[in-house]
């Protein structure tokens, strides 16, 4: 075996920055707040990324990553074209996981739930904050579709800087999404592979009747 394919086959990563008690509140979406500030807090890199996974109509999941833009007490909201693969597979199956991997605080939240579409005038107000270069981008990329070639895109983008001078409205396809959670689960890393599992579980989406438990490892 190559050696560092060997080194990292013998890295034995022990997890001891932290541990999660069962009294950890009532309210996941206060819980992920707080792990969300400690995140940002001890500055690891991409804090708001994490891994969008979705199910296509017959069944296959695909995974990538996206960043979280806002938060409240109803869900995660991040922003995307309605268009791409994930839209269409959202628009079939409005089921999705979140995952963070906050690496520095040896930490893992795992979300389920039901996505929506956000209303159209909160996407204005968050497009209008985006520069104006992402916001050509957004009208220039079919993303997800097939590409003739790296200029075809760039000639787009040409063209709609010269057709937008000025303002760029937002694009119909491009817009966010609510994901709504029914699971939540924290994940704390401890020594020996023995590590905190707390999640936070309802019935629905209209449930306020949180259920909290522990998992094994
Ligand atoms: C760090 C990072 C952040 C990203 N953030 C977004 C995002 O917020 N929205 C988005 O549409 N794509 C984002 N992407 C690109 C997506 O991972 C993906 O390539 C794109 O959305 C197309 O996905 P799809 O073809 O599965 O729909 C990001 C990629 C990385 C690496």
């Amino acid at each position: 075996m190559e050696d560092f394919l060997n080194q990292i086959r013998n890295d034995h990563h022990n997890f001891d920055k932290g541990q999660l008690s069962d009294h950890i509140g009532n309210d996941p979406f206060v819980f992920f707040h707080q792990w969300f500030k400690e995140a940002f807090d001890v500055k690891q890199p991409e804090e708001n990324a994490f891994v969008l996974s979705t199910v296509s109509e017959n069944g296959q999941p695909s995974s990538r990553i996206l960043y979280l833009k806002e938060l409240d007490d109803q869900g995660f909201v991040f922003y995307t074209n309605y268009a791409s693969q994930k839209g269409a597979e959202l628009s079939v199956h409005p089921k999705a996981s979140m995952l963070f991997f906050w690496h520095q605080l040896e930490r893992q939240v795992r979300i389920e739930g039901i996505v929506e579409k956000i209303d159209s005038a909160s996407s204005d107000a968050y497009f209008s904050t985006r520069p104006r270069s992402s916001k050509l981008g957004a009208w220039a990329s079919h993303q997800s579709q097939k590409l003739n070639s790296r200029d075809t895109l760039m000639d787009r983008l040409e063209e709609l800087a010269g057709r937008y001078p000025e303002e760029v409205p937002r694009p119909p396809h491009w817009g966010g999404y609510k994901l709504i959670p029914t699971q939540i689960e924290f994940w704390q890393g401890r020594p020996s592979r023995l590590h905190d599992r707390l999640i936070f579980e309802r019935d629905s989406i209209w449930s306020s009747d949180w259920k909290l438990f522990r998992k094994n490892p």
